[in-house]
């Protein structure tokens, strides 16, 4: 009797066991949105590969007037970038298509640093949705800046997310692909 009753407990255990490994490799089975603002196609690209590798539906945060080469010049005080840039409560309009985020389990935002922050239309685009408790994971292409400073600004005007630290994705669209797939498998 004993010794049943001890195989039965080993058998619970190793089901109990199993159960836990299988939950904790459920990120694969997690819905996945890519979100991207890109004003020149470089984010685009990098947001595409990582859509691609982890399935996830690709959507891209437009706002309601495209920013044209003129609006794009970082040189020249009166351009609508630098009007945009300079006042951190701007908050441009948004265009396009609308999509629940509180759909997904995971965010990936993608975006170029401006200024050394995201552009204020991902703000627009963040504070319309309801992010409370989601992983974010926000990833950026620059022409030199690193992603750091645009990260802590986030986390601090943002912190209901669950914020998983992101990464500068100037190489290639297969290296941003695999540490997309790194990212979510953590
Ligand atoms: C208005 C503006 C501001 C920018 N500010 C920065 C910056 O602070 N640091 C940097 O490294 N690159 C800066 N860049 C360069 C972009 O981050 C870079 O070209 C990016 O890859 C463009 O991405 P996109 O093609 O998806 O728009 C700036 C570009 C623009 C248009």
């Amino acid at each position: 009797m004993k010794s049943i009753l001890t195989l039965i407990t080993i058998a619970l255990s190793l089901f109990a066991c199993n159960a836990q490994t299988s939950n904790s490799n459920n990120m694969n089975e997690k819905i996945i949105l890519v979100a991207y603002f890109s004003a020149t196609g470089t984010t685009k690209a990098q947001a595409t590969a990582i859509a691609d590798v982890t399935k996830a539906t690709l959507y891209e945060i437009t706002p309601a007037t495209l920013y044209s080469d003129a609006d794009l010049d970082w040189r020249n005080k009166q351009s609508r970038s630098t009007k945009e840039m300079t006042d951190e409560n701007s908050r441009p309009a948004l265009g396009g298509k609308t999509i629940n985020a509180a759909d997904y389990d995971i965010i990936f935002i993608g975006y170029p640093i401006w200024w050394d922050v995201c552009p204020r239309i991902v703000n627009t685009w963040i504070e319309s949705q309801n992010l409370k408790g989601k992983t974010v994971i926000p990833f950026a292409t620059s022409g030199s800046s690193s992603i750091n400073n645009s990260q802590k600004v986030l986390h601090s005007l943002y912190p209901d997310c669950n914020w998983i630290d992101g990464k500068l994705l100037n190489g290639t669209a297969k290296s941003a692909a695999e540490w997309s797939i790194t990212v979510i498998e953590l």
